[in-house]
């Protein structure tokens, strides 16, 4: 029998990587997503990359009762991995409320709802933004958070909060919090991949979509910081690695290896390549010319933000082993495939 998995926000970026991994490693999925940042046609993707469809319901975790209908009806889950939740930061500043709202709200609901129906093991996505602005570099887990800066950044560390404080009040249940550093790339099969609605924010579908013709040029926030050419260095991870780190992680619950019933791991290489860095990367890999510019910096950014990955690959055996050329060489095949389908 295959263990069943509901995905919150499985039709987007990473969750929709992930429910492929977790499909090819035998999981049965169920993916609740409300599209407000992705389309249902991601599913027929999924299908055509592994051969099988996952069961999909639309669903807003805001609405309680409605999850309440989905558990009740769709029993015998063993885990969730919760990645539903809006991620731009820029917005988030522009309108905390709805972040606040969006994500903890939904987060307070879905674990509301899978205590009722004893759902008791948890895979969180966060974010190494919850690190702030890291005295150390590289960051491990065993660093202060600091109060990020946009409320995007607070609503993960605030989530991470309540999962932990949920996790000694119930020894029943278990989490693992998953922080993400800068994740980007595609599927190899070039069937699912990034789909940023409006502007990007984040660097790599800039770039893409820059090269693409659709942005006139990337403005290249700041080249003063004290790094080897200026420009701020982050560690970047290919999405499918990232997504086999899901299906570990979901292992390490299900099997019940956990040391306590809360554990936090960095996702990333443990490399950091600079905003020029990765621009030229992108023009040696595609033989693409980019256009871009330097402008000011962008209030927020720190200038260095890589991972010390070593815990993940002790509990989880996971290392990320794509490199940024892959990275790179599958968002560009990816934007291509997109602005031929639109
Ligand atoms: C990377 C670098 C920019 C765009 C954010 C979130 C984080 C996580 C990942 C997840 C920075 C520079 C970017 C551009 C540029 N979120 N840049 N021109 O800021 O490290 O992390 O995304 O959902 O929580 O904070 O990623 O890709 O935006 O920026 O020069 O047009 O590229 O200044 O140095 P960031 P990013």
């Amino acid at each position: 029998m295959k263990k069943k998995i509901l995905v919150t926000g499985g039709c987007g970026y990473i969750g929709s990587h992930t429910v492929v991994s977790l499909i090819e490693n035998n999981f049965e999925v169920t993916i609740i997503d409300d599209l407000s940042n992705s389309q249902e046609d991601v599913i027929d993707s999924i299908k055509e990359i592994t051969g099988i469809k996952p069961n999909f319901l639309k669903c807003d975790l805001k609405n309680k009762d409605h999850i309440d209908n989905i558990l009740k009806y769709h029993k015998g889950f063993e885990a969730i991995i919760h990645f539903a939740a809006h991620k731009a930061v820029g917005e988030s500043v522009q309108n905390p409320l709805m972040y606040y709202q969006n994500n903890l709200t939904g987060l307070i609901n879905l674990l509301v709802c899978a205590q009722k129906y004893n759902i008791n093991n948890l895979i969180f996505s966060s974010s190494a933004t919850v690190y702030g602005n890291p005295e150390s570099l590289p960051i491990s887990e065993k660093n202060k958070t600091q109060r990020p800066s946009s409320p995007y950044g607070n609503s993960k560390k605030v989530a991470e909060e309540i999962i932990e404080d949920l996790a000694t009040a119930s020894k029943d249940f278990s989490a693992i919090s998953l922080r993400y550093f800068n994740p980007i790339g595609a599927h190899k099969s070039g069937l699912i991949g990034e789909l940023p609605t409006g502007i990007p924010n984040n660097l790599m579908p800039y770039i893409t979509q820059t090269a693409i013709g659709l942005r006139e040029k990337l403005m290249v926030f700041g080249n003063d910081y004290p790094t080897k050419d200026g420009t701020p260095i982050r560690d970047y991870i290919h999405v499918e690695d990232l997504a086999d780190a899901h299906v570990k992680a979901l292992s390490r619950l299900l099997n019940k290896s956990q040391e306590t019933n809360f554990e936090i791991m960095n996702l990333g290489t443990g490399n950091g390549f600079s905003v020029l860095e990765v621009i030229k990367t992108f023009e040696e890999v595609t033989q693409q010319k980019l256009n871009y510019e330097i402008t000011q910096r962008r209030s927020g950014d720190v200038p260095k933000l890589y991972a010390d990955a070593k815990l993940a690959e002790e509990k989880l055996n996971w290392k990320a082993e794509r490199t940024l050329n892959e990275m790179i060489k599958s968002s560009w095949i990816w934007e291509q495939k997109v602005r031929k389908q639109l």
